[in-house]
């Protein structure tokens, strides 16, 4: 275990999927760290070691820290007194009904954070915040404790890679203050919170408040952009008959475009970049900047499209209708290694087509308990092959690393029909048609 060379004393404040890992990361770089989290439940189950989501690599993480003794639970802020620095960790979920993001989260923890605030002490928000919004919490913090100060410092990390992107970001980015008015050196105290992580050599941005948190929302906006980007151009390999998987992997060649997020399939969900890019649209036109961002809407919409698109295409292989034919369904969390269901474009699918009369099978190797938790309405099964059961279609659309593998002659003699729909574009399409299999996948020509 390597420790800082001065170890802190920090609070993390929410303990969902951010403020956990980042909580036993830092614990993990030797400081103290109490995470704050007001779900009694919640902190309990991360207290005791059980992690309450699906994150590889994770629990050895929390326990780790845990055994280290640096690294407690609580649900009261009153054990965040006397933290040097408080990372606030907090969500900002879609507005319902908006497209702005909802900041009571972060307003809440910041008024219960001021109550306990001390003098020289720093608050590093995480969250992704509208611009404007670190300014504002910064006037705050200077009306009730003007001898301590606030910086923005954006979380980029992914899930599934959590903990990876964590102890080993790929950039750091700080928000501070004019360095002149401010009581406390935010640069250098965030340089002592992650001492091992500048020592690695990454790269370090360090600017103004406006920026830090605009780089998150611009980040997050590219990346959505460049999966509607190759979504749209798989629109047009349908058109023209050309395929896009070969289509991304020419152009990925170039190094100034990459191949990375050029998967092309059913599209981007998820808990951060749908809402990120509708809560920046929204953001731009309080800003009166509304035409800049004009084109995120093409690309959400170019995103959606997908989902619908997906449907079609299984009507159109189940001899033009769904009623009564049985789907099997890989797939329910986001993306594959989460259990995260939260907008995915997999259960999206799964929906339309049992309200269009389909009799729909989901499975998922992580996030089965979390469908049934909230779509009770679905029917879920624990295995493929029960999900495949005497099916009409089988349709991919989370790639876990479990169906990818799946060997299609066995899995073949399940089935009712070999039809298989690759909404992701990761299954082998030779082994499965050489299987006897119908493959159709979106931006694929037919064979
Ligand atoms: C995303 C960003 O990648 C992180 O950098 C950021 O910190 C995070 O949001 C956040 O704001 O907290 P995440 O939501 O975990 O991370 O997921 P991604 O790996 O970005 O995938 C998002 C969606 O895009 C998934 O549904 C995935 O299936 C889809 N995707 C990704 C594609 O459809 N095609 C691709 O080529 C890549």
């Amino acid at each position: 275990m390597s420790e800082t060379s001065t170890p802190l004393k920090l609070s993390v404040i929410g303990c969902g999927y951010l403020g956990a890992v980042h909580a036993a990361s830092m614990a993990e770089l030797g400081h103290e760290v109490v995470g704050i989290e007001v779900d009694v439940a919640k902190a309990e189950s991360l207290a005791a070691g059980r992690v309450p989501f699906f994150e590889p690599g994770f629990e050895e993480l929390l326990r780790r820290s845990l055994d280290s003794g640096r690294l407690s639970f609580s649900s009261d802020m009153a054990a965040a007194r006397g933290a040097a620095v408080h990372f606030v960790c907090v969500g900002t979920p879609q507005r319902r009904g908006e497209y702005a993001a909802d900041l009571t989260y972060v307003e809440a923890a910041t008024a219960s954070l001021l109550d306990v605030l001390g003098p020289g002490e720093l608050v590093v928000g995480k969250s992704t915040v509208p611009v404007g919004t670190a300014a504002r919490l910064a006037e705050q913090v200077a009306a009730r404790v003007p001898e301590a100060a606030l910086a923005w410092n954006p979380e980029f990390l992914r899930e599934g890679f959590a903990v990876q992107d964590t102890l080993h970001p790929d950039r750091l980015v700080y928000g501070v203050a004019d360095a002149a008015d401010a009581p406390v050196d935010a640069e250098k105290v965030l340089d002592g919170v992650y001492a091992r992580i500048v020592a690695d050599g990454t790269p370090k941005v360090v600017t103004d408040y406006a920026t830090a948190e605009m780089v998150k929302t611009a980040a997050n906006s590219f990346l959505a952009t460049k999966i509607s980007f190759i979504n749209a151009m798989a629109e047009l390999c349908e058109a023209t008959g050309a395929d896009v998987k070969q289509l991304a992997d020419a152009i990925g060649h170039d190094d100034r475009i990459g191949r990375k997020f050029l998967n092309a399939g059913l599209g981007f969900g998820g808990g951060c970049l749908p809402k990120d890019i509708r809560a920046f649209m929204a953001r731009a036109g309080e800003l009166g900047a509304d035409q800049a961002l004009t084109f995120l809407r093409e690309v959400d919409n170019i995103n959606m499209r997908r989902r619908i698109r997906m449907v079609e295409l299984a009507r159109q292989v189940c001899d033009d209708s769904l009623l009564g034919k049985r789907i099997a369904v890989l797939g329910a969390a986001f993306k594959p290694d989460s259990d995260d269901i939260r907008d995915s474009p997999a259960l999206n699918v799964a929906a339309q087509l049992q309200l269009q009369g389909a009799n729909v099978r989901v499975t998922d190797p992580a996030a089965v308990p979390n469908v049934r938790r909230h779509w009770a309405q679905l029917d879920c099964v624990d295995t493929p092959e029960e999900a495949a059961e005497g099916a009409d279609a089988v349709l991919l659309l989370t790639e876990w690393r479990q169906y990818k593998e799946l060997d299609p002659a066995t899995f073949g003699k399940v089935v009712r029909t070999r039809r298989v729909l690759d909404g992701r574009n990761a299954l082998d399409r030779e082994s499965w048609e050489a299987a006897g299999w119908t493959y159709r996948a979106l931006g694929r020509r037919n064979v």
